[in-house]
């Protein structure tokens, strides 16, 4: 992998991972397993390893998912919350004391081992003994402030019992029982509302909710096990935290191993693992913890882990059934989504009838055919995934899985011919079919939703279900159509059936519009995101939104059609190459023309680099300028285009303003004292100036710090200033 492949897939992940973090820390409906999410997050952290260059400090890898949600108070944790690192072998667990046993010069180390409750974390605070405060972990160091919920919870007492310290944070983790999870799901199915996926969810959306009385009818419950701030403290071991926690008669985690030795850690492991079903909580794995609080202080932590504790991830469970058919799903880009249909099977404790197939090629490579015994995984209990077929035990006749006969050839909801797409999308993950029609009525509704999720223009309450029954009743063919939408019309929106009517009511209606009203001021990078223009994700919006003024600047972008243009340049260079072994010169006349040409391509590829696309990021690669471009200048695109120029929707690109730096262009080389790379550019993208990559007589300073290259040397040659880190900070302060 090249470092441009790499920054392109450390983008995506990201992005990924941030959409990810976002479905579960925030709207508690996680899309993928833990495990799956896991495997994400180590792909990202190795490239982070490998091309330092690119790290990012506000990597998901960096930081812990955020879980602050909008009507409650921020408040901040007086000690940081953290997350813990994962393992899922017993190779690492070893790893972690062999790593311990170096840093502390002893490997004579006591742990404790105690169940990882599945639910959410909470930081209690009492003040002189009475609960002041409950606040989730937020972003780490400040969360939301959820004391009403929590003071719902009945076994939680409201005041220590016997003496407490003036001030201490307790840590700890809020759940739903399996029977409670049951009864809730119960009465919303019988409400026709839709069902949540497991108790953690439910959980974490419970104590999300504005309304307490609401959050009392649901038991909630709390087990404690951690400390964060405290004054005095007196406590010297996580042992004694264990033992303070239950003196004070607050709920705890139901068995507590103190081992000694990594032997014992793995055996008590073992032990856990074997019990954990009888708890009263879901426990997806095990902590690991050193017993010695000094020695925690002298390890101390990473930017988002303690480094002496560690999180076993326990197997997930897995379960066999019969496929009885496979169904077909079309999202917002018109990709078809195979579902698996199963004999319903018991599994972690819920019934399960459908699990996720990902794509076609998936379901070949597994030889996966309707009929067949299959096995199916419940990692975090989210939607189920189907893990393998026992072709062995397969009846005669079972055909292989064939996506396009299966829908004859046409998409299931519209009816249109569908397509083979052979791209890089990562959502597609390589091959796909796809719905041709981009009137369809599930792309439709899919890039309503999706304009509205919270990353995009932040329509809460306009859920996909909202979206389906707008579409349906052809309110909105295109995202902007919802603001043509009348607050009676929604307010009356039936969401039910006639037989049993769910009216969606005036204050989510008035919500709605609120929302929608609020949104016209959002920047261009959200609004270019928002409206699912083909190849554009959240960071090439970002950087489209900072380059350009508006849509009618980008619609018609000289970037985009330099970038387009310099790839057409290289593609003919490439071709007219004297020596090229594909094309051959035919003749020294040939040779010398086509010489002559690759002067003329050489010089304005040159002036392309120098002028428009100065600074252009890495992003923005031919194939997303032609899609941009091509979106816009197409049916679909000038429709958008044109509804909001009519609803007076100019949302405004946050393009540099003019600065000090407005015309300059910098390059930058070496390693500076104190800026990272990053935050040089971004001071001086923010005074107006543009970062290029290589040095020209057009380049105004090269930025140079420690172990500087070949660029220093081309600046002096060419006589362009050159500055240091200080020199800059001097120039942005205007002295
Ligand atoms: S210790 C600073 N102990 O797991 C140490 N965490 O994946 C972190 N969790 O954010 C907390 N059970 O919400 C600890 N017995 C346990 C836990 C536990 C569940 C959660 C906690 C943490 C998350 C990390």
């Amino acid at each position: 992998m090249n470092p441009a492949q790499a920054r392109q897939r450390m983008e995506t992940l990201r992005a990924e991972l941030r959409r990810h973090d976002e479905a579960y820390y925030r709207k508690a409906t996680p899309e993928i397993t833990d495990f799956e999410y896991d495997v994400l997050k180590t792909e990202l952290a190795d490239l982070e390893a490998r091309f330092p260059d690119f790290t990012d400090a506000a990597s998901p890898t960096q930081t812990v998912g955020d879980d602050r949600a909008p009507g409650f108070v921020e408040v901040a944790h007086r000690q940081r919350m953290l997350s813990l690192d994962n393992t899922y072998n017993e190779a690492e667990v070893r790893a972690f004391h062999a790593r311990l046993a170096r840093l502390l010069e002893t490997d004579d180390l006591r742990y404790t081992v105690e169940p990882k409750i599945d639910g959410l974390a909470v930081s209690l605070t009492y003040e002189a003994g009475r609960l002041v405060r409950a606040v989730t972990r937020g972003k780490g160091d400040r969360g939301d402030d959820v004391t009403a919920n929590v003071r719902t919870i009945r076994t939680l007492p409201h005041a220590l019992h016997g003496a407490a310290p003036n001030a201490v944070e307790i840590r700890g983790e809020i759940y739903l029982s399996a029977a409670e999870f049951e009864r809730i799901n119960a009465g919303r199915a019988a409400e026709g509302e839709a069902l949540y996926a497991n108790p953690r969810n439910l959980a974490a959306g419970t104590i999300k909710q504005l309304d307490t009385g609401e959050v009392a009818r649901r038991k909630l419950e709390i087990v404690l096990y951690g400390l964060g701030y405290c004054e005095p403290q007196t406590v010297r071991s996580q042992t004694e935290l264990h033992e303070q926690l239950k003196a004070w008669r607050l709920p705890v985690v139901e068995k507590l191993w103190r081992v000694r030795g990594i032997d014992e850690t793995w055996a008590a492991i073992r032990e856990l693992d074997a019990l954990r079903r009888t708890f009263a909580y879901g426990t997806d794995g095990a902590v690991v913890k050193l017993d010695d609080m000094a020695r925690q202080r002298d390890l101390g932590d990473t930017a988002k882990a303690p480094r002496w504790a560690i999180a076993y991830k326990f197997k997930p469970d897995t379960a066999r059934t019969r496929l009885r058919a496979i169904t077909i799903q079309v999202g917002k880009t018109g990709i078809l989504s195979p579902v698996a249909e199963l004999e319903p099977v018991l599994l972690a404790g819920s019934t399960i009838s459908r699990a996720t197939l990902h794509n076609e090629d998936e379901i070949r490579r597994k030889d996966i055919r309707v009929g067949d015994l299959v096995e199916i995984e419940k990692a975090g209990e989210v939607i189920p995934a189907v893990l393998r077929s026992f072709p062995e035990e397969r009846l005669a006749g079972a055909a292989e899985f064939d996506l396009f006969a299966l829908v004859g050839g046409k998409c299931p909801v519209c009816g249109t011919g569908i397509a083979r797409l052979e791209v890089a999308d990562e959502e597609a993950r390589g091959v796909a079919w796809k719905c041709q029609n981009y009137d369809c009525r599930a792309q439709r509704t899919g890039r309503l939703g999706f304009f509205c999720s919270r990353r995009a223009l932040a329509i809460d309450g306009l859920g996909d279900v909202v979206a389906a029954k707008l579409v349906e009743l052809e309110l909105v063919k295109d995202p902007p159509d919802l603001y043509d939408v009348r607050v009676e019309t929604l307010a009356t929106l039936n969401l039910g059936t006639v037989e049993e009517p769910r009216i969606f009511g005036e204050k989510n209606a008035a919500k709605i519009v609120a929302a929608r009203e609020a949104a016209k001021a959002l920047p261009l990078e959200k609004w270019l995101y928002a409206l699912s223009v083909p190849d554009v994700g959240e960071s090439t919006a970002r950087e489209l939104g900072r380059r350009h003024r508006s849509f009618a600047e980008l619609e018609e972008s000289g970037l985009l059609r330099a970038v387009v243009r310099k790839a057409e340049l290289l593609a003919r260079r490439e071709l007219e190459a004297p020596a090229s072994r594909k094309n051959p010169a035919k003749s020294e006349g040939d040779k010398a023309r086509r010489k002559e040409l690759c002067a003329q391509l050489d010089a304005e590829i040159a002036g392309l680099d120098a002028g428009v696309l100065a600074g252009a990021p890495a992003d923005i690669g031919p194939v997303v300028a032609a899609s941009v471009l091509e979106f816009f200048a197409g049916e679909a695109g000038r429709r958008l285009l044109a509804k909001l120029g009519a609803l007076g929707i100019d949302p405004q690109g946050t393009m540099a303003a003019a600065g000090v730096f407005t015309g300059k262009t910098f390059v930058l080389t070496g390693t500076l004292p104190a800026l990272k790379r990053e935050e040089a550019e971004q001071k001086i993208q923010a005074a107006g100036g543009k970062v290029s990559g290589s040095v020209s007589k057009k380049t105004s300073y090269v930025l140079a710090g420690a172990d500087a290259g070949s660029k220093l040397e081309k600046a002096r040659a060419l006589g362009v200033a050159v500055i240091d880190e200080a020199e800059l900070l001097r120039l942005l302060a205007g002295a």
